[in-house]
C-alpha cells in the first residue's frame, strides 16, 4: 500500500531529523526540500543508504524543485534563520516572515489539499502568516511548540519527581515564547496531580525552566537551536494527523471562542486528525493562568499586526 507523502521544507538540523524520524519509523515517505543545492539531496542518500541495517520500507528524496513536493498530504515548514545566543524568538520576525511566505505559497501551489504544520520561529506569527498566504480552511494550517514545551516540562518534572519521562503527562499553554503557561492541575506522575508530588517552589523553578527551555539548548549549542526533542514533537502531530488518531496534542491552533480567545493562533490542546484540528480541548484553568494565556496571546497578535497581513 502506497504510503502518506509528506514534505519537509528545510534540510537543516530539525528538519533533517524530522525526516529521519518519520522514515524510520515508517509513517509516511518523505521529500526533504533545501534552497541549498544538494543539502536535501545528500541528506536524503545517507538516510536511504542507512535502510539495509534500520530495516525501513518507507523512501526519502531530496529536491530543491517544488514540482517535486506535488500532492503531500502534510507539509512541515521548518526553514527559516535559527536563534544565536541571546536573541529572542521576535528578534527573527520580518526574515523568516519572508522565508515562510515564499515557502507557503509554493507549497499550497503544489499540494492544495495538504496539512501545513509550521515550526519556524517566531513560531505563533509563523502559523498565522501561513494561513494567510495558503488560504487554507484554518483547521489544515497549525503549528508545533505546546507538544515541545509539554515534553520539556514533563522531561524536567521526571527528574525532579525520580521516575521515568513517560510516567509524566504535562500540558502546557499559551505562546511558544517566555509567556508560555504551564498548566499545574492537568499535569500528572503515574496519574496524580504533580501539585501532590512536588513542592509549590519546585513546580515554580521547573515552570521557569520549562519558559527557558529553548534558550537554555541555544546557550549551550552557540549556533544553533534544538533539534531533537522538537521534531520527536513533530512526528508525534504528524502520526496523529496520518493516522487519523485524534490524539489532544498541545499545538499552535485557530481559536475562536474557547478560553475567552478570539481570532487568533495560540496553543491550546487540540485534536489533530486526518483534517487536521478536529477539536480545540478547553481545560478548566485558574484565574491567573487565564490572565497569562491571555497575555500571552495579546503579545502574539502585536507581533502578527507588525506584519501587516
Ligand atoms: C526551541 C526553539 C526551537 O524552543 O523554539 O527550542
Amino acid at each position: 500500500m502506497a504510503k502518506p507523502k509528506v514534505t519537509v521544507v528545510g534540510a537543516g538540523f530539525v528538519g533533517a531529523t524530522t525526516a529521519q524520524r518519520l522514515v524510520e519509523k515508517e509513517i509516511a515517505d518523505v521529500v526533504l526540500i533545501d534552497v541549498v543545492e544538494g543539502l536535501a539531496q545528500g541528506k536524503a542518500l545517507d538516510m536511504m543508504e542507512s535502510a539495509p541495517i534500520e530495516g525501513f520500507k518507507t523512501k526519502i528524496t531530496g529536491t530543491n524543485n517544488y514540482t517535486d513536493t506535488q500532492n503531500s498530504d502534510v507539509v512541515v515548514i521548518t526553514a527559516g534563520l535559527a536563534r544565536k545566543p541571546g536573541m529572542s524568538r521576535d528578534d527573527l520576525l520580518f526574515k523568516n516572515a519572508e522565508i515562510v511566505g515564499g515557502i507557503v505559497t509554493e507549497c499550497a501551489k503544489h499540494s492544495p489539499k495538504a496539512i501545513m504544520v509550521v515550526v519556524t520561529n517566531p513560531l505563533d506569527v509563523m502559523v498565522y502568516l501561513a494561513w494567510k498566504k495558503s488560504g487554507f480552511d484554518n483547521r489544515r494550517v497549525f503549528g508545533m511548540a505546546g507538544e515541545l514545551d509539554s515534553a520539556r516540562y514533563a522531561y524536567f518534572i521526571s527528574e525532579a519527581a525520580g521516575c521515568f519521562p513517560h510516567e509524566v503527562q504535562a500540558m502546557v499553554l499559551g505562546g511558544h515564547g517566555d509567556e508560555m503557561v504551564p498548566v499545574e492541575q492537568a499535569t500528572t506522575v503515574k496519574g496524580k496531580p504533580i501539585t501532590q508530588i512536588l513542592k509549590k517552589e519546585q513546580i515554580e523553578i521547573i515552570n521557569q525552566r520549562t519558559r527557558d527551555g529553548g534558550a537554555e539548548i541555544v546557550k549551550y549549542l552557540k549556533t544553533g537551536s534544538a533539534f531533537y526533542a522538537p521534531s520527536s514533537s513533530v512526528v508525534r502531530m504528524v502520526r496523529s494527523i496520518l493516522e487519523d488518531r485524534n490524539e489532544v496534542i498541545a499545538s499552535c491552533v485557530y481559536v475562536n471562542g474557547p478560553y475567552g480567545l478570539k481570532d487568533i493562533y495560540c496553543g491550546v490542546p487540540a485534536k489533530l486528525g486526518r483534517k487536521g484540528v478536529t477539536e480545540v480541548v478547553e481545560l478548566e484553568l485558574t484565574p491567573q493562568q487565564a490572565a497569562a494565556l491571555k497575555t500571552s496571546a495579546e503579545h502574539v497578535l502585536e507581533n502578527c499586526n507588525k506584519l501587516s497581513l
